[in-house]
């Protein structure tokens, strides 16, 4: 069974974002094990200082956590114009020990509109040499409902090709 890693960019407790994970894990069906990462809020302020052999155990973790999954799911709102700071946080804690090098990343955007996140995750993603399938989600909240079901005909057909590349990019891995 493949190994996935879901990290939200929403620290929010009811999150769009979430229910984006819930809806991708659901499509994935029963040959993937998806788990969440738990708090991007847990991850302490990059420090180059500190970004050592031995970094903050919360990043150490992190990083191994990525290192053993197979493929990574981000999905993510926009804020002000950009990635959520604790997202972006997390990214820069990855870039010295290449943890995202070469996974296969399933990379969300879903916002009210979404552009600048959407441009910034595939930058970012790319030059920490991830095998990026990218998917902007605009309007995000009036798509999927309270139990996960993308109600948006457009979105989910984009969405299947979108998670048919991710697998493909796993299965080639
Ligand atoms: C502080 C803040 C700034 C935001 N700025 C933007 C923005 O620049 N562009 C955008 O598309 N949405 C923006 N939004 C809206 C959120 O991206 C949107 O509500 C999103 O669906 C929230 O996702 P979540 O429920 O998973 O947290 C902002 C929201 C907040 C709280």
């Amino acid at each position: 069974m493949k190994k996935i890693l879901a990290i939200s960019g929403s620290t929010k407790a009811v999150s769009t974002n979430a229910l984006y994970i819930t809806a991708i894990s659901r499509f994935l069906g029963g040959n993937f094990e998806v788990t969440n990462f738990p708090s991007i809020a847990d991850i302490p302020h990059f420090n180059p200082d500190l970004d050592q052999e031995y970094p903050p155990q919360p990043v150490e973790e992190l990083r191994s956590t990525i290192k053993k999954a197979d493929g990574i799911i981000i999905s993510t709102p926009e804020y002000a114009m950009g990635l959520p700071g604790s997202l972006k946080n997390l990214l820069d804690w990855t870039v010295s020990s290449a943890s995202f090098s070469g996974k296969p990343v399933l990379a969300l955007v879903a916002s009210t509109q979404g552009e600048k996140a959407y441009q910034s995750i595939i930058d970012i993603l790319t030059v920490i040499e991830a095998r990026v399938s990218p998917q902007l989600i605009s309007f995000a909240k009036a798509k999927i409902n309270n139990e996960a079901a993308i109600t948006d005909e457009e979105t989910l057909t984009a969405f299947k090709s979108t998670i048919n590349s991710f697998v493909a990019s796993m299965e080639n891995g």
